[in-house]
């Protein structure tokens, strides 16, 4: 059978290479997160080679899962759903070309330098000045390619994803510059121009920032599009969608102090951070239940689709992941918290169930169509549906164990004995949180796994043209683009 691709006008070959690169950044990023999670529970992991460290190797993890495996999601469904919602190819082949082998430019050197201990120190900003300033010239560039193709779009509607694609890249933009602002002293090492509480202001702005538009935002995009699609049925509602951009926005930028509890940073700006906080629950839910309830009348295709299970049951994780934090950003709740396996259980509830579960179920829809396969699908359903169980239960082993351990460790960090010394010792707090690490190193690697069936499936849908077994329900490449109700 001929591969037909559809809309062969627009500019398919720029996402098409993202999406792939999703994948083997993804399986990347994971596999240094399970090599970390062994370090934790066995030690010798670490085999004493100094660029395999635990140090080194975590903002190694956080980098390459965040913007590799996160940010390739991000870039190849932003730039398909604006070419697809505006009815347009992109405004610059060439300019699209940069922006991807810009990015990987990037990637490979942050993989190169975080070994060798070549960093800033300031968590998910690690890379040195002259990547910095490579990632701010890309990132501009993917915000005039996606901002150019929606000037000249054919429709006068911009669909609400596009909106939150948008806020991800003018919020990234002025989070990146600003909190990278910094005196170069040789090629490799420069110092912030922050210091003291500001720069920890400065620096967890951007931090809870990198959350809300990086990790949420942009990905409540691709929940906007890939939802509707997967299901076929229009957003539920689409009123409520924009309430919801505008509320997640406007809050979002308060609330990073929460990371400051009990620091010097002034008491103030710590309680504004948690009642912004706390406020965020009401956009957040509003968010999940819109796409939630984009099934409503079809809910029967949960039981079969198993897309449609990877993208809702990412939403759960998302609510979970969105009612934990404001709850955590109580200073009471955050005096247990913090520091503890709990804000680790909290992040990857967030990271493997939300990002990683909406960017796989979206690569899954995406990649068919990509690849011109015969009626949509994948080489085989039945792999997406064991990769999503696998995903499932390793998400599920991964946080309850880190939930566990939180829980223990703050409980034990606190016990005082009558006369006012400490129960337990630290030693004693890390030899009680061994099983948890156990559980997690499971749990990660099971979820690896499933990324690693994803990847063969992927290779077989794009070498052949075989479909190994069919979908129940028939995959919906291109059904009519949803647009606000009259
Ligand atoms: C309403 C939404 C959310 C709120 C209010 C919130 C709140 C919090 C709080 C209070 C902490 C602990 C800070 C500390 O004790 O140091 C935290 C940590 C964190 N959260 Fe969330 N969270 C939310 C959603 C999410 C989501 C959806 C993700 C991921 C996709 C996420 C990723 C993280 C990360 C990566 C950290 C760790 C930061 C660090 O210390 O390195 N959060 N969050
Ligand atoms: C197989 C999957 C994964 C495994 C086994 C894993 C494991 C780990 C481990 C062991 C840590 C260090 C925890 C510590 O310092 O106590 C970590 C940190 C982190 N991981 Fe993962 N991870 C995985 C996937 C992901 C994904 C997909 C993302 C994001 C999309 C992510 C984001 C993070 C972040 C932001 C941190 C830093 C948290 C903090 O500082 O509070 N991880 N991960």
């Amino acid at each position: 059978m001929s591969l037909a691709i559809e809309h062969p006008e627009y500019n398919y070959g720029v996402v098409r290479r993202f999406a792939i690169m999703t994948v083997v950044w993804g399986i990347v990023g994971m596999a240094v997160g399970v090599l970390l999670a062994l370090q934790l529970a066995w030690p010798w992991f670490n085999f004493e080679i100094p660029w395999l460290t635990y140090g080194r190797l975590r903002p190694l993890h956080t980098n390459a899962v965040i913007f590799a495996f996160g940010g390739c999601a991000l870039m190849g469904t932003a730039l398909y759903v604006v070419q697809r919602t505006c009815q347009t190819r992109l405004i610059s082949n060439k300019l699209a070309e940069f922006v991807f082998w810009g990015w990987q430019t990037v990637i490979v050197s942050a993989a190169i330098t975080l070994p060798l201990g070549i960093t800033q120190t300031k968590e998910y900003a690690e890379l040195e000045w002259p990547i910095a300033i490579l990632i701010a010239i890309v990132w501009v560039s993917f915000g005039i390619v996606f901002f150019g193709t929606i000037a000249k779009r054919k429709v006068s509607h911009i669909y609400v994803a596009n909106w939150f694609f948008g806020a991800l890249i003018i919020g990234v933009a002025v989070l990146h510059i600003f909190n990278n602002l910094a005196m170069p002293v040789t090629l490799w090492k420069s110092y912030s121009i922050y210091s003291g509480s500001m720069d920890a202001m400065v620096q967890w702005w951007y931090g809870h920032n990198a959350v809300g538009f990086f990790l949420t935002a942009g990905f409540l995009g691709i929940m906007y599009y890939f939802i509707p699609k997967q299901a076929e049925r229009p957003v539920y509602s689409y009123r409520l969608s924009i309430v919801h951009f505008w509320a997640l926005i406007a809050i979002y930028v308060w609330a990073g102090p929460h990371h400051l509890h009990y620091t010097p940073v002034p008491d103030w700006a710590q309680s504004l951070g948690m009642v912004m906080s706390l406020i965020l629950l009401a956009p957040s839910w509003g968010g999940m239940i819109n796409g939630m309830m984009t099934l409503s009348g079809a809910w029967e295709k949960l039981r079969t689709d198993p897309i449609l299970k990877f993208l809702i049951v990412s939403l759960s994780f998302y609510g979970m992941a969105t009612f934990e934090g404001p709850m955590m950003s109580i200073k009471t709740v955050n005096a247990l918290s913090h520091n503890t396996d709990w804000t680790i259980g909290h992040v990857h509830a967030g990271a493997l169930g939300w990002v990683a579960m909406i960017s796989i179920g979206a690569m899954y829809h995406l990649i068919p169509i990509l690849y011109g396969r015969p009626q949509g699908q994948m080489y085989s359903t039945r792999m997406i549906n064991q990769h999503f169980w696998l995903a499932t239960i390793g998400t599920v082993l991964y946080i309850a164990s880190m939930w566990v351990n939180g829980l223990m460790q703050g409980l034990m960090w606190r016990a005082t004995n009558a006369d006012g010394t400490l129960t337990y010792s630290f030693v004693e707090t890390v030899v009680a949180s061994y099983p948890g690490y156990y559980v997690r190193a499971l749990g990660g690697a099971i979820f690896l796994f499933g990324m690693l069936i994803m990847a063969y499936n992927v290779w077989r849908t794009a070498t052949t043209t075989e479909v190994r077994d069919e979908a129940d329900v028939p995959a919906t490449p291109l059904p009519a683009t949803r647009r606000a109700p009259a």
